[in-house]
């Protein structure tokens, strides 16, 4: 089944500076809802260094805001090489088709290929990708935590 689809008054635009305390804010709260034992509000700094590092080399970070402009979430991805660094939604809006907008809008950056690493019990994102047309190419392991991942890749039907 498809994910519904989120109201037609979303908005999407690259980031800009303002928009730093509501990014971490969706980060931090997407990620505590996903692994409620990790202190993600630790690693904020770390998010803000890593995001600017990963545009300074061509990465680009869009922002989807609901009808009250609030930012809903947001992608990183890279036109170059289709890497998808992060993609978060606000916890209050999973399961409403902010995700699959943000996938979308990732798509139009890098119509070729979209790869991404996704933990192996992260099993809400890996459903979320494989509905969407993703596979599985490959496993690895997180450099900074060493959980299990998997590589998933996506390419345009022929
Ligand atoms: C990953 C993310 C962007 C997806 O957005 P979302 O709005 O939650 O996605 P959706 O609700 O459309 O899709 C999730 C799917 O997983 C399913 N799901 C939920 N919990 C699940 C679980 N424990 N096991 C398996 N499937 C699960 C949902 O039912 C839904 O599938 P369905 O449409 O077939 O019912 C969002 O959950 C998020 O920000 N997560 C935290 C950050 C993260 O994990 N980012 C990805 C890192 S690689």
């Amino acid at each position: 089944m498809n994910a519904p689809a989120p109201p037609a008054s979303v908005k999407l635009r690259l980031r800009v500076e303002d928009d730093w305390p509501s990014i971490l804010d969706v980060w931090v709260a997407s990620w505590r809802a996903t692994y409620p034992e990790i202190d993600f509000d630790a690693r904020r700094d770390w998010l803000m260094r890593h995001v600017r590092e990963l545009e300074a080399v061509g990465g680009v970070t869009l922002c989807l805001f609901d009808a009250g402009s609030t930012l809903a979430g947001f992608v990183v991805i890279n036109p170059a090489d289709g890497w998808l660094d992060q993609i978060c939604v606000a916890p209050d809006r999973f399961g409403a088709g902010f995700g699959a907008s943000l996938l979308t809008a990732a798509r139009n950056v890098s119509p070729s290929v979209i790869r991404l690493d996704v933990n192996a019990d992260n099993l809400r994102a890996i459903r979320f990708y494989e509905r969407d047309g993703f596979s599985r190419v490959g496993r690895g392991a997180n450099t900074l935590s060493g959980r299990e991942t998997i590589m998933m890749e996506w390419r345009p039907p022929r």
